[in-house]
Protein backbone atom coordinates (compact mmCIF):
# COMPACT_ATOMS: atom_id res chain seq x y z
CA UNK A 1 0.00 0.00 0.00
CA UNK A 2 2.30 2.62 0.90
CA UNK A 3 4.53 1.81 -1.76
CA UNK A 4 2.22 2.10 -4.35
CA UNK A 5 1.82 4.89 -6.41
CA UNK A 6 -1.61 5.90 -5.02
CA UNK A 7 -0.05 5.45 -1.07
CA UNK A 8 3.13 7.34 -2.12
CA UNK A 9 0.63 10.28 -3.22
CA UNK A 10 -1.70 10.00 -0.23
CA UNK A 11 1.44 10.51 2.21
CA UNK A 12 2.90 12.88 0.09
CA UNK A 13 -0.18 15.14 -0.08
CA UNK A 14 -0.76 14.87 3.40
CA UNK A 15 2.73 16.20 4.11
CA UNK A 16 2.48 18.91 1.66
CA UNK A 17 -0.48 20.29 3.00
CA UNK A 18 0.73 20.41 6.55
CA UNK A 19 3.67 22.11 5.45
CA UNK A 20 1.65 24.58 3.76
CA UNK A 21 -0.54 25.25 7.34
CA UNK A 22 2.72 25.53 9.13
CA UNK A 23 3.56 28.66 7.00
CA UNK A 24 0.02 29.83 7.03
CA UNK A 25 0.09 29.34 11.13
CA UNK A 26 3.04 31.37 11.74
CA UNK A 27 1.92 34.64 10.80
CA UNK A 28 -2.04 34.48 11.52
CA UNK A 29 -1.01 33.44 15.24
CA UNK A 30 1.02 36.94 15.06
CA UNK A 31 -1.90 38.40 13.78
CA UNK A 32 -4.16 37.18 15.86
CA UNK A 33 -2.00 38.29 19.39
CA UNK A 34 -1.65 41.83 17.51
CA UNK A 35 -6.02 42.19 17.33
CA UNK A 36 -6.18 40.62 20.58
CA UNK A 37 -3.76 43.44 22.07
CA UNK A 38 -5.40 46.12 19.62
CA UNK A 39 -8.72 45.31 20.72
CA UNK A 40 -7.48 45.68 24.57
CA UNK A 41 -6.67 48.96 23.53
CA UNK A 42 -9.60 49.89 22.21
CA UNK A 43 -11.34 48.94 24.98
CA UNK A 44 -9.31 50.51 27.53
CA UNK A 45 -9.84 53.45 25.43
CA UNK A 46 -13.36 53.08 25.37
CA UNK A 47 -13.40 53.36 29.53
CA UNK A 48 -11.08 56.03 29.88
CA UNK A 49 -12.87 57.97 27.69
CA UNK A 50 -16.18 58.27 30.92
CA UNK A 51 -13.34 60.51 32.55
CA UNK A 52 -13.69 63.11 30.03
CA UNK A 53 -17.02 63.07 30.90
CA UNK A 54 -16.39 62.95 34.91
CA UNK A 55 -13.41 64.48 36.39
CA UNK A 56 -13.72 62.56 39.59
CA UNK A 57 -14.85 58.59 39.27
CA UNK A 58 -16.63 56.91 41.85
CA UNK A 59 -13.75 54.33 42.92
CA UNK A 60 -15.96 51.22 42.08
CA UNK A 61 -17.02 52.40 38.71
CA UNK A 62 -13.90 53.01 38.03
CA UNK A 63 -12.83 49.29 38.87
CA UNK A 64 -15.82 48.14 36.60
CA UNK A 65 -15.08 49.64 33.29
CA UNK A 66 -11.65 48.98 33.89
CA UNK A 67 -12.51 45.34 34.39
CA UNK A 68 -14.97 45.44 31.45
CA UNK A 69 -12.03 46.18 29.36
CA UNK A 70 -9.71 43.55 30.74
CA UNK A 71 -6.75 45.68 32.38
CA UNK A 72 -5.22 46.93 35.20
CA UNK A 73 -4.50 50.24 33.96
CA UNK A 74 -5.36 52.75 31.39
CA UNK A 75 -3.38 55.88 30.32
CA UNK A 76 -4.52 57.95 27.57
CA UNK A 77 -2.52 60.75 26.85
CA UNK A 78 -4.48 63.59 24.50
CA UNK A 79 -1.60 65.82 23.83
CA UNK A 80 1.25 67.13 25.73
CA UNK A 81 -0.33 68.50 28.38
CA UNK A 82 -3.22 66.76 29.49
CA UNK A 83 -3.61 62.57 30.19
CA UNK A 84 -6.57 60.08 31.27
CA UNK A 85 -5.70 57.64 33.72
CA UNK A 86 -7.48 54.66 35.38
CA UNK A 87 -6.12 52.51 38.07
CA UNK A 88 -6.91 49.52 40.10
CA UNK A 89 -4.30 47.55 42.18
CA UNK A 90 -1.80 45.68 40.13
CA UNK A 91 -1.01 42.11 41.45
CA UNK A 92 2.43 42.33 40.73
CA UNK A 93 5.66 43.78 38.97
CA UNK A 94 5.14 44.80 35.41
CA UNK A 95 7.77 42.21 33.46
CA UNK A 96 7.56 43.11 29.68
CA UNK A 97 6.47 46.48 27.86
CA UNK A 98 5.23 45.87 24.24
CA UNK A 99 4.95 48.89 22.29
CA UNK A 100 2.73 48.10 19.32
CA UNK A 101 3.38 51.37 17.26
CA UNK A 102 6.66 50.51 15.75
CA UNK A 103 6.21 46.57 16.11
CA UNK A 104 7.73 45.05 12.82
CA UNK A 105 6.56 41.45 11.12
CA UNK A 106 9.09 39.66 12.83
CA UNK A 107 9.02 41.22 16.47
CA UNK A 108 5.23 40.11 16.30
CA UNK A 109 5.91 36.97 15.20
CA UNK A 110 8.40 36.35 17.59
CA UNK A 111 6.56 37.73 20.35
CA UNK A 112 3.77 35.26 19.72
CA UNK A 113 5.87 32.29 19.49
CA UNK A 114 7.74 33.19 22.93
CA UNK A 115 4.10 34.26 24.16
CA UNK A 116 2.74 30.62 22.99
CA UNK A 117 5.55 28.86 24.89
CA UNK A 118 5.46 30.71 28.00
CA UNK A 119 3.46 29.58 30.82
CA UNK A 120 3.46 31.68 33.55
CA UNK A 121 0.53 34.17 33.89
CA UNK A 122 3.10 37.62 33.71
CA UNK A 123 1.64 41.38 33.89
CA UNK A 124 2.63 43.25 30.54
CA UNK A 125 1.85 46.93 29.79
CA UNK A 126 1.16 47.87 26.09
CA UNK A 127 1.62 50.82 24.22
CA UNK A 128 -0.52 51.77 20.96
CA UNK A 129 -1.88 54.51 18.75
CA UNK A 130 -5.39 55.40 20.45
CA UNK A 131 -7.80 54.90 17.59
CA UNK A 132 -9.60 57.73 15.57
CA UNK A 133 -6.72 60.02 16.49
CA UNK A 134 -7.87 60.48 20.30
CA UNK A 135 -4.52 61.51 21.75
CA UNK A 136 -1.16 60.86 20.68
CA UNK A 137 -0.95 57.28 23.21
CA UNK A 138 -2.19 54.78 24.77
CA UNK A 139 -0.88 52.50 27.57
CA UNK A 140 -2.42 49.46 29.51
CA UNK A 141 -1.60 46.88 31.83
CA UNK A 142 -2.72 43.54 31.51
CA UNK A 143 -1.93 40.00 32.53
CA UNK A 144 -1.46 37.40 29.51
CA UNK A 145 -3.04 34.42 30.34
CA UNK A 146 -6.12 34.92 28.70
CA UNK A 147 -4.67 36.03 25.32
CA UNK A 148 -2.20 32.21 25.91
CA UNK A 149 -5.62 30.67 25.84
CA UNK A 150 -7.29 32.64 23.24
CA UNK A 151 -3.78 31.96 21.13
CA UNK A 152 -4.26 28.24 21.74
CA UNK A 153 -7.49 28.21 21.48
CA UNK A 154 -7.06 29.72 17.81
CA UNK A 155 -4.06 27.29 16.82
CA UNK A 156 -6.06 24.71 17.54
CA UNK A 157 -9.03 26.03 15.24
CA UNK A 158 -6.17 26.25 12.60
CA UNK A 159 -4.73 23.00 13.36
CA UNK A 160 -8.42 21.22 13.01
CA UNK A 161 -8.91 22.81 9.84
CA UNK A 162 -5.54 22.32 8.34
CA UNK A 163 -6.20 17.95 9.25
CA UNK A 164 -9.77 18.30 7.72
CA UNK A 165 -8.32 19.82 4.70
CA UNK A 166 -5.02 17.71 4.28
CA UNK A 167 -7.44 14.33 4.56
CA UNK A 168 -9.72 15.52 2.02
CA UNK A 169 -7.53 17.00 -0.52
CA UNK A 170 -5.59 14.02 0.24
CA UNK A 171 -8.39 11.54 -0.27
CA UNK A 172 -9.12 13.11 -3.84
CA UNK A 173 -5.58 12.90 -4.94
CA UNK A 174 -5.36 9.31 -3.88
CA UNK A 175 -8.63 8.55 -6.21
CA UNK A 176 -7.90 11.17 -9.08
CA UNK A 177 -4.42 9.16 -9.24
CA UNK A 178 -6.04 6.05 -9.45
CA UNK A 179 -8.23 7.02 -11.80
CA UNK A 180 -5.60 8.85 -13.95
CA UNK A 181 -2.90 6.82 -13.39
CA UNK A 182 -2.57 3.40 -11.60
CA UNK A 183 -4.94 1.97 -13.27
CA UNK A 184 -4.27 2.72 -16.98
CA UNK A 185 -0.64 1.57 -15.73
CA UNK A 186 -2.23 -1.38 -14.24
CA UNK A 187 -4.04 -2.40 -17.70
CA UNK A 188 -0.55 -1.60 -19.41
CA UNK A 189 1.10 -3.82 -17.27
CA UNK A 190 -1.58 -6.55 -17.53
CA UNK A 191 -1.34 -5.86 -21.58
CA UNK A 192 2.81 -6.80 -21.01
CA UNK A 193 2.10 -9.84 -19.02
CA UNK A 194 -0.22 -11.58 -20.76
CA UNK A 195 1.91 -10.88 -23.99
CA UNK A 196 4.90 -12.13 -22.47
CA UNK A 197 3.30 -15.53 -21.55
CA UNK A 198 1.34 -16.14 -24.49
CA UNK A 199 2.81 -13.46 -27.51
CA UNK A 200 0.74 -15.88 -29.86
CA UNK A 201 -1.91 -14.69 -28.29
CA UNK A 202 -3.91 -11.60 -30.48
CA UNK A 203 -5.80 -10.81 -26.77
CA UNK A 204 -1.96 -9.95 -25.58
CA UNK A 205 -1.98 -6.68 -28.03
CA UNK A 206 -2.92 -3.86 -27.05
CA UNK A 207 -5.48 -1.67 -28.33
CA UNK A 208 -4.47 2.18 -26.98
CA UNK A 209 -7.06 4.43 -25.48
CA UNK A 210 -5.53 6.44 -22.26
CA UNK A 211 -6.68 10.14 -22.38
CA UNK A 212 -3.32 11.23 -20.67
CA UNK A 213 -0.94 12.21 -23.37
CA UNK A 214 2.44 10.27 -21.91
CA UNK A 215 0.16 6.90 -20.84
CA UNK A 216 -1.02 7.55 -24.54
CA UNK A 217 2.71 7.32 -26.05
CA UNK A 218 3.39 4.11 -23.69
CA UNK A 219 0.68 2.28 -25.10
CA UNK A 220 1.32 3.50 -28.17
CA UNK A 221 5.16 2.18 -28.15
CA UNK A 222 4.03 -1.68 -26.52
CA UNK A 223 1.56 -1.86 -29.16
CA UNK A 224 4.32 -0.80 -32.02
CA UNK A 225 6.44 -3.34 -29.86
CA UNK A 226 4.09 -6.07 -29.75
CA UNK A 227 3.21 -5.57 -33.72
CA UNK A 228 7.37 -5.95 -34.48
CA UNK A 229 8.03 -8.84 -32.15
CA UNK A 230 4.78 -11.04 -33.17
CA UNK A 231 5.68 -10.72 -37.01
CA UNK A 232 9.99 -11.16 -35.88
CA UNK A 233 8.15 -14.20 -33.76
CA UNK A 234 5.91 -15.55 -36.84
CA UNK A 235 9.27 -14.99 -39.46
CA UNK A 236 11.20 -17.14 -37.24
CA UNK A 237 8.84 -20.16 -37.04
CA UNK A 238 8.36 -20.06 -40.31
CA UNK A 239 12.62 -19.62 -40.92
CA UNK A 240 12.76 -22.55 -38.41
CA UNK A 241 10.22 -24.60 -40.25
CA UNK A 242 11.87 -24.09 -43.46
CA UNK A 243 15.41 -24.95 -41.84
CA UNK A 244 14.07 -27.94 -40.77
CA UNK A 245 12.76 -29.30 -43.63
CA UNK A 246 15.89 -28.61 -45.54
CA UNK A 247 17.79 -30.27 -43.06
CA UNK A 248 15.97 -33.18 -43.89
CA UNK A 249 15.96 -33.26 -47.53
CA UNK A 250 19.87 -33.24 -47.09
CA UNK A 251 20.25 -35.38 -44.81
CA UNK A 252 18.60 -37.73 -47.43
CA UNK A 253 19.51 -36.66 -50.42
CA UNK A 254 23.33 -36.83 -49.54
CA UNK A 255 22.53 -40.49 -48.82
CA UNK A 256 20.87 -41.25 -52.23
CA UNK A 257 24.60 -39.14 -53.29
CA UNK A 258 26.67 -41.54 -51.81
CA UNK A 259 25.32 -44.20 -53.48
CA UNK A 260 25.41 -42.36 -56.74
CA UNK A 261 29.26 -41.53 -56.21
CA UNK A 262 29.41 -46.14 -55.79
CA UNK A 263 28.33 -46.25 -59.46
CA UNK A 264 30.87 -43.63 -60.35
CA UNK A 265 33.45 -45.59 -58.91
CA UNK A 266 32.12 -48.25 -61.34
CA UNK A 267 32.50 -46.24 -64.46
CA UNK A 268 36.03 -44.99 -63.79
CA UNK A 269 36.58 -48.92 -65.04
CA UNK A 270 34.61 -48.68 -68.08
CA UNK A 271 36.13 -49.68 -71.30
CA UNK A 272 34.88 -46.19 -73.11
CA UNK A 273 37.43 -43.90 -73.02
CA UNK A 274 35.24 -40.69 -73.30
CA UNK A 275 32.72 -42.19 -70.34
CA UNK A 276 36.70 -42.36 -68.36
CA UNK A 277 37.77 -39.05 -68.89
CA UNK A 278 34.41 -37.99 -67.74
CA UNK A 279 34.53 -40.22 -64.53
CA UNK A 280 36.49 -37.93 -62.46
CA UNK A 281 34.60 -34.86 -62.97
CA UNK A 282 31.53 -36.89 -62.35
CA UNK A 283 32.74 -37.61 -58.97
CA UNK A 284 33.80 -34.34 -58.07
CA UNK A 285 30.80 -32.70 -59.09
CA UNK A 286 29.17 -35.35 -56.68
CA UNK A 287 31.46 -35.30 -54.18
CA UNK A 288 30.89 -31.09 -53.84
CA UNK A 289 26.96 -32.21 -53.77
CA UNK A 290 27.43 -34.36 -50.64
CA UNK A 291 29.54 -31.92 -48.75
CA UNK A 292 27.31 -29.25 -49.51
CA UNK A 293 24.27 -31.35 -48.12
CA UNK A 294 26.70 -32.13 -45.34
CA UNK A 295 27.61 -28.22 -44.41
CA UNK A 296 23.69 -27.78 -44.63
CA UNK A 297 22.75 -30.46 -42.40
CA UNK A 298 24.51 -28.65 -39.52
CA UNK A 299 21.82 -25.81 -39.54
CA UNK A 300 18.64 -28.04 -37.50
CA UNK A 301 15.77 -29.83 -37.95
CA UNK A 302 12.28 -30.13 -37.45
CA UNK A 303 9.76 -32.14 -37.98
CA UNK A 304 8.49 -34.45 -41.23
CA UNK A 305 5.20 -33.77 -43.09
CA UNK A 306 2.48 -36.32 -42.16
CA UNK A 307 2.60 -39.66 -44.13
CA UNK A 308 0.51 -40.45 -46.85
CA UNK A 309 -0.45 -43.80 -45.55
CA UNK A 310 -1.18 -46.37 -47.84
CA UNK A 311 -1.05 -50.23 -47.77
CA UNK A 312 2.68 -51.19 -49.36
CA UNK A 313 3.87 -54.94 -50.12
CA UNK A 314 7.41 -55.03 -47.59
CA UNK A 315 9.45 -56.99 -49.78
CA UNK A 316 9.37 -54.68 -52.28
CA UNK A 317 10.36 -51.97 -49.82
CA UNK A 318 13.27 -54.00 -47.99
CA UNK A 319 14.36 -55.34 -51.45
CA UNK A 320 14.94 -52.11 -52.80
CA UNK A 321 16.86 -51.03 -49.39
CA UNK A 322 18.86 -54.13 -49.63
CA UNK A 323 19.44 -53.39 -53.00
CA UNK A 324 20.75 -50.15 -52.91
CA UNK A 325 22.96 -50.75 -49.27
CA UNK A 326 24.49 -54.25 -51.10
CA UNK A 327 25.90 -51.27 -54.25
CA UNK A 328 27.87 -49.75 -51.39
CA UNK A 329 28.92 -52.71 -49.64
CA UNK A 330 32.11 -53.16 -51.81
CA UNK A 331 35.04 -55.29 -50.44
CA UNK A 332 33.34 -56.09 -47.42
CA UNK A 333 32.01 -59.45 -46.42
CA UNK A 334 28.36 -58.65 -45.81
CA UNK A 335 25.73 -60.73 -46.27
CA UNK A 336 22.05 -59.43 -46.37
CA UNK A 337 19.17 -61.43 -45.55
CA UNK A 338 15.59 -61.25 -45.50
CA UNK A 339 12.86 -63.04 -43.68
CA UNK A 340 9.59 -61.49 -44.98
CA UNK A 341 6.46 -63.85 -45.74
CA UNK A 342 5.45 -63.87 -49.61
CA UNK A 343 2.94 -60.85 -49.92
CA UNK A 344 3.08 -59.62 -46.33
CA UNK A 345 1.42 -55.61 -46.64
CA UNK A 346 2.05 -52.90 -44.14
CA UNK A 347 0.31 -49.78 -43.59
CA UNK A 348 3.14 -47.23 -44.27
CA UNK A 349 4.25 -43.78 -46.55
CA UNK A 350 6.42 -46.25 -48.51
CA UNK A 351 9.30 -42.82 -49.29
CA UNK A 352 9.25 -42.80 -46.02
CA UNK A 353 9.27 -46.40 -44.46
CA UNK A 354 11.90 -47.19 -47.52
CA UNK A 355 14.17 -44.08 -45.39
CA UNK A 356 13.40 -45.55 -42.09
CA UNK A 357 14.89 -49.00 -43.05
CA UNK A 358 17.75 -47.21 -45.13
CA UNK A 359 18.83 -45.79 -42.47
CA UNK A 360 18.98 -48.70 -40.30
CA UNK A 361 20.54 -51.12 -42.60
CA UNK A 362 22.73 -48.20 -43.35
CA UNK A 363 24.00 -47.85 -40.05
CA UNK A 364 24.18 -51.45 -39.79
CA UNK A 365 25.96 -51.76 -42.83
CA UNK A 366 28.91 -49.03 -41.58
CA UNK A 367 29.27 -50.53 -38.39
CA UNK A 368 30.23 -53.78 -39.24
CA UNK A 369 32.33 -52.20 -42.45
CA UNK A 370 34.10 -50.09 -39.48
CA UNK A 371 35.62 -53.66 -38.28
CA UNK A 372 36.91 -55.29 -41.33
CA UNK A 373 35.13 -58.14 -40.45
CA UNK A 374 32.54 -60.34 -42.03
CA UNK A 375 29.06 -59.91 -40.66
CA UNK A 376 25.14 -60.37 -41.56
CA UNK A 377 22.51 -58.47 -41.76
CA UNK A 378 18.63 -59.66 -41.34
CA UNK A 379 15.77 -58.23 -42.21
CA UNK A 380 12.54 -59.70 -40.45
CA UNK A 381 9.14 -59.37 -40.40
CA UNK A 382 6.46 -60.97 -38.45
CA UNK A 383 2.66 -59.82 -37.44
CA UNK A 384 0.17 -59.97 -35.03
CA UNK A 385 -3.43 -58.59 -34.65
CA UNK A 386 -2.74 -55.40 -33.07
CA UNK A 387 0.84 -54.25 -34.92
CA UNK A 388 3.43 -55.31 -37.60
CA UNK A 389 7.00 -55.69 -36.50
CA UNK A 390 9.96 -55.28 -38.75
CA UNK A 391 13.24 -56.26 -37.21
CA UNK A 392 16.62 -55.43 -38.36
CA UNK A 393 19.55 -56.68 -36.55
CA UNK A 394 23.15 -56.93 -37.28
CA UNK A 395 26.40 -59.28 -36.30
CA UNK A 396 28.33 -55.73 -35.75
CA UNK A 397 30.33 -54.36 -32.71
CA UNK A 398 26.84 -53.36 -30.60
CA UNK A 399 26.25 -49.37 -30.30
CA UNK A 400 28.93 -47.21 -28.56
CA UNK A 401 28.03 -45.90 -25.22
CA UNK A 402 27.79 -42.53 -26.38
CA UNK A 403 25.32 -43.54 -29.31
CA UNK A 404 23.18 -45.45 -26.86
CA UNK A 405 23.23 -42.52 -24.43
CA UNK A 406 21.77 -40.08 -26.42
CA UNK A 407 19.91 -42.47 -28.91
CA UNK A 408 17.55 -40.74 -31.33
CA UNK A 409 18.75 -37.34 -30.45
CA UNK A 410 19.91 -35.49 -33.29
CA UNK A 411 23.57 -34.58 -33.47
CA UNK A 412 23.83 -35.89 -30.80
CA UNK A 413 24.77 -39.32 -30.78
CA UNK A 414 26.85 -39.45 -34.01
CA UNK A 415 29.82 -40.98 -33.10
CA UNK A 416 31.10 -42.37 -37.02
CA UNK A 417 33.37 -40.18 -38.34
CA UNK A 418 31.39 -38.46 -41.69
CA UNK A 419 28.33 -38.94 -39.87
CA UNK A 420 25.83 -36.54 -38.80
CA UNK A 421 24.12 -38.18 -36.06
CA UNK A 422 20.65 -37.59 -37.85
CA UNK A 423 19.87 -40.82 -38.96
CA UNK A 424 18.44 -42.93 -35.80
CA UNK A 425 16.58 -39.97 -35.05
CA UNK A 426 14.93 -39.11 -38.46
CA UNK A 427 14.37 -42.65 -38.48
CA UNK A 428 12.53 -42.45 -34.48
CA UNK A 429 10.28 -39.84 -36.08
CA UNK A 430 9.14 -40.94 -39.22
CA UNK A 431 8.18 -44.07 -37.08
CA UNK A 432 6.40 -42.10 -34.95
CA UNK A 433 4.48 -40.48 -37.50
CA UNK A 434 2.91 -43.43 -38.50
CA UNK A 435 1.79 -44.33 -34.93
CA UNK A 436 4.60 -46.65 -34.24
CA UNK A 437 7.85 -46.58 -31.98
CA UNK A 438 11.47 -47.46 -33.34
CA UNK A 439 13.13 -49.46 -30.44
CA UNK A 440 16.68 -50.12 -29.56
CA UNK A 441 15.89 -54.19 -28.93
CA UNK A 442 19.50 -55.14 -27.89
CA UNK A 443 23.05 -54.25 -28.26
CA UNK A 444 26.33 -56.23 -27.35
CA UNK A 445 29.41 -56.97 -28.77
CA UNK A 446 27.67 -59.44 -30.83
CA UNK A 447 25.59 -57.73 -32.55
CA UNK A 448 22.89 -54.67 -32.52
CA UNK A 449 18.60 -54.97 -33.23
CA UNK A 450 16.27 -52.74 -33.56
CA UNK A 451 12.67 -52.94 -33.65
CA UNK A 452 10.09 -51.32 -35.91
CA UNK A 453 6.27 -51.51 -34.25
CA UNK A 454 3.82 -50.28 -36.51
CA UNK A 455 0.23 -50.38 -35.10
CA UNK A 456 -2.38 -51.90 -37.55
CA UNK A 457 -5.67 -50.07 -36.52
CA UNK A 458 -8.23 -49.79 -39.06
CA UNK A 459 -6.99 -51.76 -42.05
CA UNK A 460 -10.10 -50.76 -44.23
CA UNK A 461 -8.06 -47.63 -44.57
N1 LIG B 1 23.69 -51.07 -36.01
C1 LIG B 1 24.62 -50.32 -35.38
N2 LIG B 1 25.71 -50.88 -34.84
C2 LIG B 1 26.64 -50.15 -34.18
N3 LIG B 1 26.54 -48.80 -33.99
C3 LIG B 1 25.47 -48.18 -34.51
C4 LIG B 1 24.45 -48.87 -35.20
N4 LIG B 1 23.47 -47.99 -35.56
C5 LIG B 1 23.90 -46.80 -35.10
N5 LIG B 1 25.09 -46.89 -34.49
C6 LIG B 1 25.83 -45.81 -33.84
O1 LIG B 1 24.92 -44.82 -33.53
C7 LIG B 1 25.35 -43.58 -34.06
C8 LIG B 1 24.17 -42.76 -34.46
O2 LIG B 1 23.58 -43.22 -35.63
P1 LIG B 1 22.80 -42.25 -36.59
O3 LIG B 1 22.29 -43.04 -37.76
O4 LIG B 1 21.82 -41.54 -35.78
O5 LIG B 1 23.91 -41.23 -37.03
P2 LIG B 1 25.10 -41.47 -38.05
O6 LIG B 1 24.94 -42.78 -38.73
O7 LIG B 1 26.35 -41.23 -37.29
O8 LIG B 1 24.89 -40.27 -39.06
P3 LIG B 1 23.82 -40.18 -40.23
O9 LIG B 1 22.98 -41.42 -40.19
O10 LIG B 1 23.05 -38.95 -39.90
O11 LIG B 1 24.61 -40.07 -41.44
C9 LIG B 1 26.25 -43.92 -35.19
O12 LIG B 1 27.23 -42.93 -35.38
C10 LIG B 1 26.89 -45.21 -34.74
O13 LIG B 1 28.03 -44.94 -33.94
MG1 LIG C 1 23.20 -43.31 -39.78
Amino acid sequence: MLNSLSGRFLILTTVFVMLAEVLIFVPSIARFREDFLLNRLERAQIASLALLADDMLAEELEAELLENAGVYNVVLRRDEMRQLMLSSPIPGQIAQTYDLRMASAWVLIRDAMLRLGDRDNQIIRVIGEPVRDAGLLIEITMETEPLRMAMIDYGLRILALSLFISIITASMLFLAVRALLVRPIRSVVGYMQRYANAPEDARGIISPNASVTELREAEDALLMLQTQLTHALKQRERLAQLGGAVAKVSHDLRNILTSAQLFTDRIETSDDPLVRRMAPKLVGSITRAVSLCESTLAFGRAEEPAPTLTMVDLRDVIADVVASEALAVGDAEIEFGMEIAEGMTVRADPEQLFRIVMNLVRNARQAIAATGKPGTILIAASQSDEEWHIEISDTGPGLPPKAREHLFTPFQGGMRKGGSGLGLAIAAELVRGHGGDLRLKETDRTGTSFDIRLPRGDETF
